[in-house]
């Protein structure tokens, strides 16, 4: 997930390393580490926070190594530390890895390993793979063929580098699901996982595909795939990104990059985590304390902003499928209650950054007060993981735009995965948890489709971009999602938004209504789909102005309201996880229209560590 340089050539690799790190500094990271091959030597480095920790401490190293490989981590399993910081060895100390990705198998691999007599010595997922790859060439596999063979037995996702005594100068690079690409140039052969590494040595880059295998050399590449050892052709492209382009990958902001990325956060967020034959989801960090979870007799949603909205949400889908009292709070509200912790009570705190001071005191409340507290968390090792008694990862990779998107659809994906582990100890049935299967694998399909719309939401956007004031409207499952997509657009574009149940609207924020006050309404065809409509009906008789996201195909909303937004049909449980895309579009769109900066608004921070 997060970064990776490497370079074989006719330079001196180091500073190519340590340049090539600074420029994915901007991904979040929490350690780094390079290895350079010498004399048929490895030396490793690895240091924990910023890459000026690492350069001080290489300070008195000189090398003329022309083959290194060089990786921020952005740790999803075992804290940041310099032991579990890449790159990672095999027993003998000539087999280097770095890793990018999530290998889900680690454990069962793990224990093999060790029982066949191999010494671990970090919490990571990524050095079960030094270990097969040692492993393999024990049995006299070369080291294409040893890599070959170990990563036939990983599952999960990988961008990987591998460096060894065995092969003087080159560097082996696979990927599946977890971008690398190549460099060419006069100087050498570069590879990272994108391309804001590369660009200040090159613009003539291959882009790996899926599964496939490449031998870098001082003089170029071979590419061959991981299943078939016949070699495979790859186009040579030119990028004309400059740095700060190829940092976003193209994209404009960060948020739009992130905003772009869901499909994937989705994803990321369920695997490993399925069990699609027997309806189940297996979420590992809940392991050690699932007896104590699944007598609880409350469960309290405790978080703050987009992170608070995703726990509305979750109250609505765990108490619609299970029978668990649950109730939510913001976290710096929570404290000030006088709390009547019922026996056996769960305290969940959902946190991107696992920093936030008020979720964290929330957390230390709960627990004097003896209720089991778990995370939700998308920083390994933050605060908040180290601090609750278990909890589930997001997986959703470094967040970066201030405005969360990508971390909110991982936070209700989770939530998702947890209403079926709990659903499933009760009343819901091995079809219908097939079921919730079924719709849950196909929302990053969904949300690609929604995404492909862009250029109409943007269009939209222009249109409504001169108003100062906006309603946002919706029911049930939907009504969080207004909540969020309200905040999206106060966030970032600095314009009035209110965010209403739309079965409020006529008990008083209906009196606003003008031709200068629009309203976004959330009326996907559901349960509430004739109270929305009734919603819509009376701001039109007042003359307001409606954006409607609805369902695709939808035959009456396109003609009540003034703009329409189709979704594609899902069941109304999963919705949420698609109507809130148009409305991250089209805060993110309004916002740029206005000239507003988008990535850091003002006032805003990233993570709120203070109360
Ligand atoms: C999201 O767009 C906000 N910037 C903010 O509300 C954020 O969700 C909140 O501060 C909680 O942060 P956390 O998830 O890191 O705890
Ligand atoms: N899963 C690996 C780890 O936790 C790699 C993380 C990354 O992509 O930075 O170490």
């Amino acid at each position: 997930m997060c970064g990776i340089i490497c370079y074989v050539g006719k330079q001196p690799a180091l500073p190519v390393l340590l340049e090539g790190l600074k420029r994915l500094e901007y991904r979040g990271y929490d350690s780094s580490g390079i290895a350079l091959l010498e004399d048929e030597q490895i030396r490793r480095f690895r240091a924990v926070g910023k890459i000026r920790e690492l350069e001080t401490g290489l300070i008195e190293w000189t090398s003329d190594a022309k083959t290194g490989i060089g990786h921020t981590r952005w740790a999803t399993h075992g804290k940041p530390c310099v032991e579990n910081a890449h790159p990672h060895s095999d027993c003998a100390g000539e087999i280097f890895v770095i890793h990018n990705g999530i290998i889900e198998n680690y454990l069962a691999l793990k224990q093999e390993l060790i029982t066949a007599g191999h010494r671990f010595l970090s919490e990571t997922d990524t050095e079960v793979v030094a270990h097969l790859i040692e492993e393999a060439c024990r049995e006299h596999a070369d080291l294409e063929e040893a890599v070959t063979r170990a990563l036939a037995r990983v599952r999960g996702t990988f961008g990987l580098a591998v460096l060894s005594t065995r092969h003087a100068n080159s560097i082996i690079i696979a990927r599946r699901s977890s971008p690398m690409i190549l460099g060419i140039s006069d100087s050498g052969t570069f590879a990272a996982s994108d391309v804001s590494a590369l660009v200040a040595h090159t613009k003539q880059v291959v882009y790996l595909q899926d599964d496939d295998l490449a031998v870098l050399t001082p003089d170029g590449y071979r590419i061959t795939n991981l299943h078939a050892p016949a070699e495979v052709n790859r186009q040579e492209q030119t990028v004309d990104w400059d740095v700060d382009a190829a940092e976003k990958q193209g994209f404009e902001h960060f948020m739009l990059k992130e905003i772009h990325e869901q499909p994937e956060a989705v994803r990321n967020a369920m695997r490993g985590r399925l069990v699609p034959s027997e309806g189940i989801s297996v979420l590992g960090g809940l392991a050690g304390v699932r007896e104590q979870f699944l007598r609880m007799e409350q469960l309290i949603l405790v978080s703050c902003g987009t992170s608070f909205y995703a726990a509305m949400l979750g109250r609505y889908i765990l108490e619609f499928c299970t029978d668990f009292r649950v109730e939510v709070d913001v976290a710096s509200e929570f404290r000030y209650r006088r709390l009547n912790l019922r026996d056996n009570t769960v305290v969940l705190a959902i946190s991107q950054s696992g920093e936030t001071a008020d979720t964290l005191a929330a957390i230390r409340e709960a627990k004097r007060k003896g209720a089991l507290v778990l995370g939700l968390v998308n920083v390994v090792g933050s605060n908040i993981a180290r601090e609750t008694d278990a909890g589930i990862y997001n997986h959703a990779g470094p967040e970066i735009g201030v405005a969360s998107t990508k971390a909110f659809v991982s936070q209700l994906t989770i939530l998702y995965l947890l209403t079926l582990y709990l659903a499933r100890h009760q009343h819901m049935s091995v079809t219908d948890g097939q079921e919730f299967i079924r719709e849950l694998e196909s929302i990053p399909d969904k949300i690609e489709q929604i995404l492909a719309k862009s250029a109409q939401i943007q269009q939209v956007a222009r249109r409504y971009a001169q108003f100062r004031d906006f309603m946002y409207i919706g029911r049930k499952f939907n009504y969080p999602i207004a909540l969020e997509g309200a905040l999206k657009l106060k966030e970032i574009s600095y314009l009035h938004a209110e965010a209403y149940a739309a079965g409020e609207m006529k008990h008083g924020p209906i009196a606003l209504i003008n031709p200068d006050f629009p309203s976004v309404c959330l009326a996907t065809q559901d349960s509430t789909y004739d109270k929305m409509m009734a919603n819509i009906q009376e701001i039109k008789a007042r003359c307001g102005r409606t954006i409607v996201v609805g369902t695709e195909g939808d035959a009456q909303l396109p003609a009540l309201c003034d703009d329409f937004i189709g979704v594609p049909a899902s069941s109304e449980l999963f919705a949420p996880l698609l109507t809130v895309i148009p409305l991250q579009l089209l805060a993110y769109y309004i916002a740029l229209e206005n000239g507003c900066e988008i990535d850091q608004p003002r006032n805003l921070a990233k993570s709120v560590t203070v109360e």
